[in-house]
C-alpha cells in the first residue's frame, strides 16, 4: 500500500478509503500491526496472586499468558502447554506449580518442566521446548508493558509520555470498580479515529464540552503517537502542574495520549484511564477502560468525570460511522488541517504497512 495514500499535507489529504474499515484482508495486516506493538499488561500492584492468566492479551494476539510471580521474581509465560497445547490457567491461583488440567504435566513459576505422568519411557526427555515459553515484559512507572516483538525500545515508545507527564505517573492503584468492557458494532479504526480528534466534543459530548475551554485544545503528533491536551473550562478541576512542566501556568484539564496502534493513557487529575482497543473482527471492537487512580477526591470532576456517558456517546458516533463505511455513496473524505492532525497522522501510520 503506497505511503502517500494519504497526502503529507494534510491541507490536501484524502482521508483513508472506506474499504480500510471493511476488507478483511487488510485487517489481517491491521492485527499483525497490533501483534508488533507493546501491549498494556496492568499495573504491578493489581497482580496479586503468584499466577495471573491475562485474558485481554489473549483476545488481542492469539497468544495465552500467565504473569507468574515468584518470589518477586516477575515473568510473562507461555500459558499454552507443551504437551498437546492445552490452555492451562483461567483463574488467578497462588500455587506455585501450575498444572495442566489435560495430562497433569506441571511446571514452576519460572516456566521449567516440573513432571510430566506417563513420559518414563520417553527418550531425549525433557529438553529445552518442554518448558514455557517467556514474553518481554517491562515496568515503567509501576505500569508493565509486553510485547512479543522487541522491535521498539518502550522507552523510546514512551518517551514523550515520561517527559511530558511521567512526574505524575507515581502511586496508581487500580479501581476494578471503575473498569468497562464495551463492545462495540464498528471497526477498532473508527473508534481510534473518533479518540484522535477534539473537533466532535462540541457536538457530540455537552457535559465535556462544558468541562473543557475548547479554545485551548492542542494537537500534537509524534514518531510513534499523539497527544492531546484539553485545557480546563473556568472553575474545573485541572492539574496542579509542577515548575518543570513546560505547561506549568497553563490549567490542564486531560492529556490524551494515544499509542500507536491501540492504547490510550488518559491522564486527569484524579489518575490514568487506560484504554485498550481490541479489534474483535473487521466490523466489532471491544474496548476495555482499565482505572488507575492516584487522587481519589478529585474522581468525577472535570473532563475526568461521567467517563461512562461520554463512551456512549462515542460509541454512538462511531457505530453510525461504521453504517457509513459500508455505503457505497461514500469512499472517502478530507481533514480539517485544524483540528484532524491525530486522524491524519494515524492514517499515514496505518495506510504505510506492508
Ligand atoms: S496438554 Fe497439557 S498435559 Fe497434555
Ligand atoms: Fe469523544
Amino acid at each position: 500500500m503506497s505511503e502517500e495514500l494519504v497526502n503529507a499535507d494534510i491541507r490536501l489529504a484524502q482521508t483513508l478509503p472506506s474499504e480500510f474499515y471493511t476488507d478483511t484482508g487488510l485487517f489481517a495486516a491491521q492485527r499483525n500491526a497490533i501483534k508488533s506493538a507493546w501491549q498494556f499488561v496492568g499495573s504491578s500492584e493489581q497482580f496479586t496472586s503468584a499466577v495471573s492468566p491475562l485474558p485481554h492479551l489473549d483476545a488481542l494476539l492469539n497468544e495465552p499468558m500467565i504473569r507468574t510471580n515468584d518470589d518477586g521474581i516477575v515473568r510473562l509465560l507461555s500459558n499454552v502447554c507443551t504437551h498437546r497445547g492445552m490452555v492451562m490457567c483461567h483463574e488467578e491461583t497462588d500455587k506455585k506449580t501450575i498444572q495442566c488440567p489435560y495430562h497433569g504435566r506441571t511446571f514452576g513459576c519460572d516456566g521449567r518442566l516440573k513432571h510430566m505422568p506417563g513420559f518414563e519411557q520417553a527418550l531425549d526427555f525433557p529438553t529445552q521446548t518442554d518448558n514455557l515459553p517467556s514474553f518481554h515484559l517491562k515496568n515503567w512507572n509501576g505500569l508493565e508493558f509486553m510485547t512479543l516483538k522487541a522491535e521498539l525500545e518502550l522507552d523510546a515508545l514512551l518517551q514523550p509520555v515520561q517527559e511530558r507527564t511521567g512526574w505524575f505517573l507515581n502511586g496508581l492503584k487500580h479501581d476494578a470498580e471503575r473498569d468497562r468492557d464495551w463492545d462495540i458494532n464498528a471497526h477498532w479504526m473508527l473508534y481510534v479515529d473518533n479518540y484522535l480528534e477534539g473537533f466532535h466534543i462540541p457536538f457530540v459530548h455537552p457535559e465535556l464540552n462544558d468541562a473543557l475551554d475548547t479554545k485551548g485544545y492542542t494537537t500534537e503528533c509524534f514518531e510513534h503517537g499523539v497527544l492531546q491536551v484539553g485545557l480546563a473550562a473556568a472553575d474545573e478541576v485541572c492539574f496542579d502542574l509542577p515548575e518543570t512542566s513546560i505547561d506549568h501556568g497553563k490549567r490542564v484539564g486531560a492529556y490524551y495520549w494515544w499509542l500507536y496502534p491501540n492504547l490510550m493513557l488518559n491522564v486527569y487529575p484524579w489518575g490514568v484511564s487506560v484504554n485498550i482497543i481490541v479489534p474483535t473482527s473487521a466490523a466489532t471492537t471491544r474496548v476495555l477502560f482499565r482505572s488507575y487512580v492516584k487522587h481519589a477526591d478529585l474522581l468525577d470532576q472535570g473532563a475526568g468525570a461521567e467517563l461512562d456517558k461520554v463512551e456512549l456517546q462515542d460509541q454512538f458516533v462511531v457505530e453510525n460511522c461504521m453504517k457509513g463505511m459500508r455505503s457505497a455513496s461514500y469512499e472517502r473524505g478530507r481533514y480539517s488541517p485544524t483540528h484532524e492532525q491525530g486522524v491524519h497522522h494515524f492514517h499515514r501510520m496505518i495506510s504505510s504497512l506492508k
